[in-house]
């Protein structure tokens, strides 16, 4: 093994809603303990999750996924090409400004972005990241970015530690764009699976979430309901997060439900702001 003692814990590099930070302490309770088997998070997003558990060194291996292309992408290059990453952040850096900052979101509109390398791809999303509004990821319906500038005086957009502690946790992770549902293909008895969904909207004034330019609606949480009720039939261990609403409750009913407290509202456009009830669903 090598020498680690001064290296930083892993954390985080993007800000992502639903990201899951806050909760970690409150989920304490709820992960495994006893090792075994493969970890698996297919709706991985900023990885609060996996980050905060792959140091106990529980699993065998760790699987992550997602949907979203550009994001798995950046996982995979912060993996495999750390410090070239930080010398193209370094110098976005550099060179940032408004002017810049909407050139660089309108590279996704040029004819050869398709064929774009996974470096430039890479720095790009978490130089927008950084620097946009709420560390928001909206794409239109052509695939994109059109989030506007955040109001920030000093962003932090070159964090070398923070990319390097991340590259070293990802050394053996294996990250695939995938919808959650393939997880059905890869899953055993005795893994690990934890479901962070978009969440099933709290009110009904407010719509079901859109990721990217897809949207996560009620056919697609019946579909992980199935999912998670098929895996916990196989043996594995599943734990899922979600809004504390009528649909949920019933979609997991005889499994067991906690409430767990989160300090803000989990959907931007709900009305109620300040603390509101989550729940975390369990296979056993
Ligand atoms: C609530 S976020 C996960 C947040 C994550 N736990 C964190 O701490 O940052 C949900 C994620 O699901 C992804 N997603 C949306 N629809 C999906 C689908 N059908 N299959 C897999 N991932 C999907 C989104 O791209 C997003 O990253």
């Amino acid at each position: 093994m090598p020498h680690r003692s001064n290296a930083r814990p892993a954390q985080p590099f993007l800000k992502w809603a639903g990201g899951k930070g806050q909760l970690l302490a409150q989920y304490e309770a709820f992960f495994p303990t006893n090792p075994g088997g493969t970890y698996f998070e297919p709706f991985v997003g900023s990885g609060a999750v996996f980050f905060h558990l792959q140091p106990r060194g529980l699993f065998k291996r760790y699987v992550l996924s997602d949907s979203n292309a550009e994001l798995v992408n950046l996982f995979r290059v912060v993996r495999d090409q750390p410090e070239a990453l930080l010398e193209h952040l370094r110098q976005h850096a550099e060179r940032h400004s408004a002017e810049y900052y909407y050139a660089v979101r309108a590279r996704d509109r040029s004819p050869d972005w398709s064929a774009a390398p996974a470096l430039e791809r890479a720095a790009r999303m978490l130089y927008l990241n950084r620097t946009c509004y709420n560390g928001l990821w909206r794409v239109n319906s052509q695939g994109h970015f059109n989030v506007p500038q955040g109001r920030y005086r000093n962003p932090d957009i070159y964090r070398p530690e923070r990319i390097r502690a991340a590259s070293r946790a990802l050394q053996t992770v294996e990250i695939d764009v995938q919808r959650f549902d393939a997880v059905l293909d890869q899953a055993q008895t005795g893994d690990f699976v934890y479901f962070d969904p978009p969440y099933v909207p709290v009110s009904d004034t407010a719509n079901f979430t859109s990721y990217e330019a897809e949207v996560f609606g009620e056919a697609e949480q019946r579909r992980l309901a199935e999912v998670f009720a098929t895996l916990a039939a196989r043996g594995c261990r599943v734990m899922l997060s979600n809004s504390d609403t009528p649909l949920v409750h019933d979609l997991y009913a005889g499994f067991r439900i906690e409430r767990v407290l989160a300090r803000r509202a989990i959907n931007s456009k709900a009305v109620r702001r300040g603390p509101v009830y989550e729940v975390v669903v369990l296979s056993e």
